[in-house]
């Protein structure tokens, strides 16, 4: 199968361009195995991965137009030639490596761990399965949300001052793109609309 690959090495200088590969397909075949496979024909092409498994999120790129984790994306399913491109919106380490320095650090800002005014006891802090079920995934505000549904979490105040401002949650129009990109099927405009709902109540 043909694909088409972005490559890109900020040391030499060069523009960035797209380089053809050829590559033998097999069945059940996933695009990480044909990056691999490229990376065996051209030992400078440089890809991020590591579980194969779509839980590390490192193998996110841009495929055919769309934003997915190449270690669940069957080659199958996709038309040729495949292009592949790194994940959009981040500067560009060497052909398909992206800089997630900003990525950590917003996810850091919004402070993902338990926070308890009272003590932290010996053991785990048990929850129902009833609290459990308002928890939703990742990344800055979705993360945000995940601790302010949290009933074991004391600091919501707090969480919901941060997320005040024209930057933050409010940033956000719900056009819903990030639902419609996300390799991992997560909706962070539901859980922003929730944080949305949240500081309303608490404001009234
Ligand atoms: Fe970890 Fe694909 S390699 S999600």
């Amino acid at each position: 199968m043909k694909f088409r690959v972005y490559r890109y090495d900020p040391e030499l200088g060069q523009k960035p361009r797209m380089q053809e590969f050829e590559v033998e397909t097999h069945r059940g075949m996933m695009l990480r195995d044909a990056l691999k496979a490229i990376k065996a024909q051209d030992e400078t092409f440089a890809f991020r991965h590591s579980c194969g498994e779509g839980v590390c999120g490192s193998d996110g790129v841009n495929v055919n137009g769309t934003n997915k984790l190449a270690c669940v994306t069957a080659i199958a399913d996709l038309k040729e030639p495949i292009e592949v491109r790194p994940f959009p919106g981040r500067p560009v380490v060497r052909d398909l490596v992206v800089d997630m320095t900003q990525f950590y650090e917003q996810y850091k800002a919004v402070e993902p761990w338990l926070k308890r005014k009272e003590p932290t006891p010996e053991q785990e802090i048990l929850q129902s399965p009833a609290d459990r079920d308002k928890l939703l995934g990742p990344q800055a505000l979705l993360t945000a949300y995940r601790f302010l549904a949290d009933s074991r979490d004391q600091a919501s105040a707090e969480r919901m001052d941060f997320l005040e401002g024209p930057y933050k949650l409010f940033r956000c129009h719900s056009i819903m793109n990030c639902v419609e990109v996300c390799p991992k099927g997560l909706n962070p405009t539901k859980a922003i609309g929730h944080i949305k709902e949240m500081m309303l109540k608490d404001s009234v």
